[in-house]
């Protein structure tokens, strides 16, 4: 038996809905590419075509976008369950305690009823960025604002999070943020939520799974790293030295290197532009030189491996900037991702085996029972 630590280069399904050339730097949502995608679509109409396949029409995307605000809402008993956790417990472990608590409020699991899937997938887009920004008020001691019905998405999350209306700039490059971020094959949060899928429980568990796998520093987590490294880098001019000792110690570089792309991740290079955007607007963060200095100067020593800029690199420096503090980054990250793990839960139900892969036994194979009073101390 082959082993394939990580599953490097295994499928372990067929899928139809995001296409990744890595050697290219090409990304493509149902075919389309990610850089049209991000400049014409909607956060909102990205998420009906990863999980419908097709873009919608001007009528069927007003009634997503209504039944989306209809239940933006979460029960108090949610928000009641939140002011119960500790303020200085992690977002990410506060945002998947309450996706989960959504199975306890929607528990019919009738998965094969296309009106209980349709509910579902609304619920969830639309209340997870709720029960992000409500989070964030609760562990300041205050209680959560109420959704605005006449904001839209992103510009609705941005308000609740922060307590003010934002410039329809900033909500429109959010907005972009999260169509980036909305997809991308089988990363690990996604094969966790296939897998959670694939024994037929419900969407809030499957959901609740992905947050879960979503939030480790080496996946979803290291937006946040990224800022860490570049603050602790300092200054342009010292971002060779870092570097080279970073490598020294075969360190990871935060925000670089990717199981699929061996060129820079498209989408960081669309988030360069968005931050560029940003700055021009708003003022600049100091850090972005510090960043543009280190991909440079990683070009030379890490390019020849295929190690460049992925997602995360960039996208930091753009949520500092539109008030979304640190530790905030990656609940976000999972209000845009549960897009693509409901379209991979959808995908997955439409041809369903449980996953159940194999092992190599490593372990001792034969032993004898030894009474406790005979045993060695084993710790
Ligand atoms: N900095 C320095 N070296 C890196 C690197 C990084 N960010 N990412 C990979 N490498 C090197 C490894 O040290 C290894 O070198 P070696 O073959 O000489 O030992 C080689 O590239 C392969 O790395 P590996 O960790 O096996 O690749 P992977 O496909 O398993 O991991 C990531 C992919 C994304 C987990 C990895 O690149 C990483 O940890 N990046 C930093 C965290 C990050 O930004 N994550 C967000 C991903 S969107």
């Amino acid at each position: 038996m082959l082993l394939r630590p990580g599953l490097e280069g295994v499928p372990v399904t067929q899928s139809a809905i995001c296409d990744i050339d890595g050697l290219q730097g090409k990304l493509k949502y149902r075919g389309y590419p990610i850089a049209e995608l991000a400049s014409q679509s909607s956060f909102l109409e990205t998420t009906y075509l990863l999980i419908w396949g097709e873009l919608p029409s001007a009528d069927e995307l007003r009634d997503f976008e209504a039944k989306v605000q209809m239940h933006r809402r979460v029960s108090f008993r949610v928000r009641d369950m939140m002011k119960c956790f500790p303020a200085t417990g992690h977002p990410m472990d506060a945002l998947q305690s309450c996706a989960a608590s959504l199975g306890l409020f929607y528990s019919r699991r009738a998965i094969d009823n296309p009106q209980y899937v349709y509910d579902a997938v609304i619920r969830l887009i639309a209340k997870i960025p709720t029960m992000v920004a409500a989070f964030q008020l609760i562990r300041k001691g205050q209680d959560p604002i109420q959704p605005r019905d006449d904001l839209a998405y992103s510009a609705n999350f941005l308000y609740m999070l922060t307590e003010r209306e934002q410039d329809p700039l900033a909500a429109r490059i959010f907005d972009r943020c999260l169509i980036l971020h909305a997809e991308h094959s089988l990363n690990a949060s996604t094969f966790s939520a296939r897998v959670t899928a694939s024994t037929l429980t419900d969407p809030y568990a499957v959901v609740a799974s992905a947050v879960g796998t979503l939030a480790g520093p080496l996946h979803g987590g290291a937006n946040e790293d990224v800022i860490a490294m570049l603050e602790e880098i300092g200054t342009p001019e010292n971002a060779g030295a870092y570097l080279d000792e970073a490598i020294a110690k075969k360190q990871k570089i935060m925000g670089f290197g990717h199981r699929e792309y061996r060129v820079k991740d498209p989408r960081a290079s669309i988030l360069e532009e968005l931050a560029e955007e940003l700055f021009a607007r708003f003022g600049k963060d100091e850090m972005y030189d510090v960043a543009r200095a280190l991909e440079k100067e990683a070009a030379a020593r890490l390019g020849p491996k295929g190690i460049y800029p992925n997602v995360d690199f960039y996208s930091g420096l753009v949520y500092r900037k539109l008030g979304i503090p640190r530790d905030l980054f990656t609940p976000v990250f999972a209000i845009s991702r549960v897009a693509g793990w409901l379209a991979h839960w959808r995908e997955q139900l439409g041809a369903n085996r449980i996953f159940r892969p194999s092992q190599i036994y490593t372990g001792v194979k034969d032993r004898t029972w030894i009474p406790t009073d005979e045993r060695k101390k084993t710790l």
